[in-house]
């Protein structure tokens, strides 16, 4: 059931296109047009008005990588929604909840629904709820890959993620799927708080539409690339990862997905952070992912990784197809094609997973079923 690939975790960041062209299907308004006038969203949740009518605030619950989905779903809601917003690590939250008023709306993200930790976070969130008022009710969302799981039960409704079921223990396509359901929801916020004007929505939803075809270009174009690129790193024993943005969560997913089936150390970190500590680290032998994807923090990135080149860092760059600047700061270019900067951790994050992927493949690990690491955390 590999179909030919030699790992399920391969074969899993295959189907992400298709993964998100079937979330596509689901959840955008097919007969969606800006100039209708007509009352209806151009998504298609299925969320109650008692789940999403004026929200004040959010937090959002995870572990993992479904923690660095939220990080994303964060920025998202905030930049797109203009709704405040903030994400804790589920471990950490069911000592330390954070206030919530009536209009604060709570998400729990976990692929299989099963995770301990995020259950346990989530029945905090609930039964604070219960002893405060009917008022704070319903307001709990679960954003699950598992829509028959225990969290799916436990929630007031779902986004069920669509990606089908993940057997590689790293997180691939359940990742993407998860930050897809942010697109949407902050689009569905930004939409009924009438934040973004229904041509800016337009315009995202278009781009959303055209990136199945340009994740499968990254994966024909880069993947024997990055099997290349594989070789080069045998005896190296640590990576940093950098982003910022939109794209600081995916400098941690690299770094995690790195880290979790290779075993080689690695850390992400926000680019402008380097220099208050991290570039100590820095010399011949660690090598710098940097993340730089066209926008605002473009220039920023560049010269970040431009100071880490001067501590003699090997410096591989994720970036668009035609940056000149780039070629002259990275000494390995991974290309992914160019679109709105706030669409381009999707196409980012590709290279990376399968950078992580052919490091681990190359040294001959058990890429599916890594040391230590069980697919669902049902223990806290
Ligand atoms: O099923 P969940 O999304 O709740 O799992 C959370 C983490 O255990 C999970 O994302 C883990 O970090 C992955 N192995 C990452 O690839």
């Amino acid at each position: 059931e590999k179909q030919g690939f030699r790992h399920f975790m391969l074969k899993e960041i295959y189907e992400q296109p298709n993964v998100i062209r079937t979330c596509l299907d689901a959840y955008l308004n097919p007969h969606w047009h800006p100039q209708d006038n007509s009352e209806v969203s151009p998504i298609n949740l299925g969320l109650s008005e008692a789940m999403l009518g004026n929200v004040e605030n959010v937090q959002i619950l995870a572990c993992g990588t479904s923690w660095h989905s939220s990080l994303l779903g964060k920025y998202l809601i905030e930049q797109l929604a203009g709704i405040p917003t903030m994400v804790q690590y589920a471990s950490e939250f069911r000592y330390a909840p954070s206030p919530i008023t009536p209009n604060t709306l709570s998400i729990g993200v976990t692929q299989s629904g099963e995770t301990a930790d995020t259950l346990a976070a989530l029945e905090t969130e609930k039964q604070r709820r219960i002893a405060l008022d009917s008022k704070y009710r319903p307001r709990i969302l679960g954003v699950t890959n598992r829509p028959e799981s225990t969290l799916a039960h436990m929630v007031d409704e779902i986004i069920n993620t669509q990606a089908g079921i993940e057997i590689g223990v790293a997180a691939t396509k359940s990742f993407t799927a998860q930050v897809m359901g942010f697109y949407l929801l902050a689009l569905e916020l930004a939409y009924r708080r009438q934040s973004l004007s229904l041509e800016q929505i337009e315009t995202i939803i278009n781009g959303l539409r055209h990136l199945p075809r340009q994740m499968e270009l990254v994966l024909e174009k880069q993947e024997p690339i990055i099997e290349e690129l594989a070789h080069e790193f045998n005896d190296t024993q640590d990576f940093i990862f950098l982003g910022r943005g939109v794209n600081f969560p995916i400098a941690l997913e690299g770094a995690l997905k790195l880290k979790e089936i290779s075993y080689i150390h690695a850390e992400g970190y926000p680019a402008g952070e380097m220099k208050h500590g991290p570039i100590a680290l820095l010399d011949a032998k660690v090598p710098v992912v940097a993340i730089a994807m066209p926008g605002i923090v473009y220039d920023k990135v560049i010269s970040n990784a431009q100071e880490a080149k001067a501590r003699d860092a090997r410096l591989i760059g994720v970036t668009v197809i035609d940056d000149l600047d780039a070629s002259h700061t990275f000494n390995d270019i991974l290309t992914v094609p160019r679109v709105d900067e706030i669409l381009s951790p999707m196409l980012a994050v590709i290279p990376l997973q399968l950078l992580a992927y052919h490091i681990a493949a190359r040294r001959g690990l058990d890429v599916d079923q890594p040391r230590n690491l069980a697919k669902s955390v049902t223990v806290e």
